[in-house]
């Protein structure tokens, strides 16, 4: 079994894609699985073509990775890949568009609106964002509506502060998704499927003394984890059926992991899909997979479905 790793790429999360390729590589290698990690550059389609591995793993995160376009590729050349196809690809990786196909399920997510950056130019940043505010009240989230890792994404509690997040957001693309800020527990499911339906792994607490930025997420202790979550039954539930719904309504394949608050209440409010999750040593997936058990028959198991 030959399987081909592509990570890195261009996308902002060139560095997380590519420590997550390594260490899916490692867990498959010691499962006696032929692996090797390309790098995704120009020279991909004739590599490809000269290695003819049995299934592709595309661990690419953000551009070019989750939103489709290495997809289509990988479809063209009529190779067989692990993960959601490129139709879920962009049904997942445009927040705006995977809210409102939850939000008409009857999934709760954040109120939100989708700025492009053009529409500051056309109309002018006081006049936008006064009317953000108008609209959603504050604390407000600010992030790019395609992208992870929280990179370009600041929680405003003062409209003061909208200017400046917006620069940050603008960064990393060219359309802004502004939310009300929910609070409450911070959770994140991972669902795989390799055959037998979904099912939803061991909801992941993350607890973290400032916001969970790029650096909370990849540098080891600066975030703490509870594997299981600390949830009560009915918690548990919500977060799990969530997750199997997000995974469901987008049509994704494989495995996938949300993220979500879970409020006081007890709802559980969508916030992102993620069709390529994180595998770095710090990252949610993993540590969902180790908590079920048997991680390496797991990753083995996503590559066998996807043959
Ligand atoms: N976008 C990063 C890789 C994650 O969500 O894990």
């Amino acid at each position: 079994l030959t399987v081909a790793i592509l990570a890195g790429g261009l996308s902002h999360e060139r560095d997380v894609s590519l420590r997550s390729g390594r260490r899916v590589a490692g867990v498959l290698r010691d499962q006696g699985v032929h692996v090797e990690v390309l790098d995704v550059d120009s020279s991909l389609i004739p590599t490809l073509e000269a290695m003819r591995p049995d299934v592709v793993w595309p661990l690419v995160h953000g551009s070019t990775g989750e939103d489709g376009s290495l997809q289509d590729l990988l479809s063209l050349l009529g190779v067989p890949f692990v993960g959601t196809d490129a139709t879920g690809c962009r049904r997942a990786s445009l927040k705006p568009v995977a809210k409102s196909l939850l939000a008409a399920v009857g999934v709760a997510t954040p109120v939100h609106v989708a700025l492009p950056q053009a529409l500051f130019r056309e109309v002018g940043a006081q006049r936008v964002l006064a009317a953000v505010v108008a609209r959603l009240g504050l604390p407000l989230v600010v992030k790019p509506a395609g992208g992870g890792s929280a990179l370009g994404v600041t929680v405003v509690t003062d409209a003061r502060e909208l200017p400046e997040a917006m620069v940050d957001c603008f960064a990393y693309g060219d359309v802004a998704l502004i939310e009300r800020a929910v609070s409450g527990t911070e959770v994140a499911v991972s669902v795989v499927d390799t055959g037998d339906g979904p099912r939803a792994l061991p909801p992941v607490e993350i607890v973290t003394d400032g916001p969970y930025d790029y650096d909370a997420r990849y540098n080891a202790g600066r975030s703490e984890y509870f594997v299981p979550a600390r949830l009560d039954d009915p918690g548990a539930a919500a977060v799990a059926d969530l997750a199997v719904t997000v995974h469901t309504t987008l049509g994704l394949r494989h495995l996938s992991r949300t993220d979500m608050i879970l409020d006081e209440a007890g709802t559980a409010w969508f916030l992102d899909a993620n069709v390529a999750p994180g595998m770095t040593e710090t990252s949610l997936f993993p540590q969902a997979a180790q908590a079920a058990g048997h991680p390496e028959q797991l990753y083995l198991a996503i590559v066998r479905a996807a043959l």
